[in-house]
């Protein structure tokens, strides 16, 4: 790999034992892909939070002692656990222990104490085109997709290495040429008024992922090129849009995808396929939305002890939607309603006065941590309600929940009743 003068200094140790361990890393990594060189990077988003064994806190530790420190702004994606409220979520000692000295290590990098899967919404906002290496798979989708900045989807602790090193290799979806969409999904047979619906973002973009799978295509339809509606261009809200892309990159390996007319590499199809015609044609139709609801549903009769919202973290106007989707009604006594959120969001909940007003009304609001690693084993819960795609995916493997998946109105009728409602069918 090409390496400039600067760059060769600095492996060989002149910027410190940290940043030549992370750009020996980099350097392997990215001559496995081909990379003919590194590239500057803005960002990093590090997902190297969970603590899945001794090892990766040993990694980030190392650095840390090796005087290792960010070179960039990184934000940090959710601990395992609410490192506020351990006690709300019943976290075993040892359990919270192992989370905070991991969480700890990433502070004394120098990351920003975010605990968010949507930086994006945060603050750590990257620019159109810019280069950054971001992990966590709704997040470097959004960034790539929605933004148009450029990442790979990296995984945690080659995170941590980027952000150390302040450089990424240039190969996947850092260049334009790989950007370029092969495959063209195309909506066809929904209404005007199906395509507003909150609840149909996180079935599109699971059914969107199982199609594409890694490939980058383009989704046209949405802004009304099909024909079938007037076009929502510009209206679809931001929380759609992230249910579509954390649902997408769960069930495929998506890191970037395109929808024409909206997302700003695709101003139309010409541009997304950057002049080429696509290799493959696939269509989506209101059947597949519900053989989707149908593969993901695994509920059994109105049974439900668990309504989990928050995955991808709740922004404020979700909160909002909660709130008035609520009303003066309480959370039924018979089922848990957790929102997952991160602490800007909460502060600002705190101080608009909804945060007690929620919780008075039986909603439990947690930070930091992710739904999908709550201690199951202290709740011993049997089935989670959710309206993200991508918490339905991954549910039943991971917390071993049977999985029913609504929109937002569905889930608090469901709170509110203690029983799945409004299931359009599907007990
Ligand atoms: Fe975020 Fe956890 Fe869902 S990291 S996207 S809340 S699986």
């Amino acid at each position: 790999m090409y390496l400039t003068e600067t760059e060769k200094a600095l492996a060989q140790g002149q910027g410190g034992e940290a940043v030549r361990a992370a750009l020996s890393i980099l350097i392997e990594m990215g001559e496995l892909f081909g990379a003919e060189r590194l590239i500057p990077i803005s960002q990093v988003h590090d997902d190297a939070l969970l603590f899945i064994g001794p090892a990766i806190h040993e990694f980030v530790q190392k650095m840390v002692d090796l005087g290792g420190r960010v070179a960039v702004p990184t934000s940090l994606n959710p601990a395992d656990y609410d490192l506020r409220n351990p006690e709300g979520l019943r976290v075993p000692p040892d359990k919270m222990a192992d989370c905070r000295r991991l969480s700890q290590a990433h502070l004394d990098l120098g990351a920003a104490p975010t605990w968010t899967c949507t930086p994006y919404q945060t603050g750590f906002l990257p620019r159109f085109g810019q280069q950054i290496a971001w992990a966590e798979s709704n997040a470097t989708a959004f960034a790539n997709s929605i933004i148009g900045a450029r990442t790979n989807r990296y995984a945690g602790l080659l995170d941590v290495c980027a952000a150390i090193a302040g450089r990424a290799p240039l190969f996947g979806l850092h260049l334009t040429a790989n950007r370029a969409a092969r495959m063209l999904i195309r909506l066809d047979g929904f209404s005007r008024e199906e395509l507003t619906r909150d609840e149909l973002y996180p079935l599109l973009g699971y059914v969107y992922g199982r199609l594409a799978g890694h490939t980058v295509a383009a989704l046209e339809g949405l802004a009304g090129h099909n024909g079938d509606n007037d076009g929502l261009a510009g209206t679809i809200p931001i929380d759609s849009l992230k249910a579509f892309t954390a649902a997408a990159a769960s069930s495929g390996s998506v890191g970037l995808f395109h929808l024409i007319g909206i997302t700003p590499e695709a101003p139309d199809r010409a541009a997304c396929f950057q002049g080429r015609k696509p290799a493959e044609e696939r269509v989506i139709t209101p059947a597949d939305i519900d053989q989707a609801r149908a593969e993901l549903w695994t509920a059994q009769g109105d049974t439900v002890d668990l309504i989990a919202l928050g995955c991808p973290h709740f922004s404020f106007m979700e909160f909002m939607a909660l709130d008035r989707a609520l009303g003066q009604r309480r959370v039924s006594e018979n089922t848990a309603c957790w929102v997952f959120t991160n602490r800007s969001v909460k502060a600002w909940l705190a101080d608009s006065g909804l945060l007690d007003s929620l919780i008075g009304r039986g909603v439990a609001v947690f930070t930091d941590g992710c739904p999908l690693c709550y201690p199951h084993q202290e709740w011993g819960f049997s089935t989670a309600m959710t309206n993200s795609g991508k918490f339905a995916t991954y549910g039943p493997a991971q917390t071993g929940h049977a999985i029913a998946i609504a929109g937002l109105a569905q889930c608090v009728e469901s709170a509110v009743a203690g029983k799945i409602v409004l299931g359009g069918g599907r007990d």
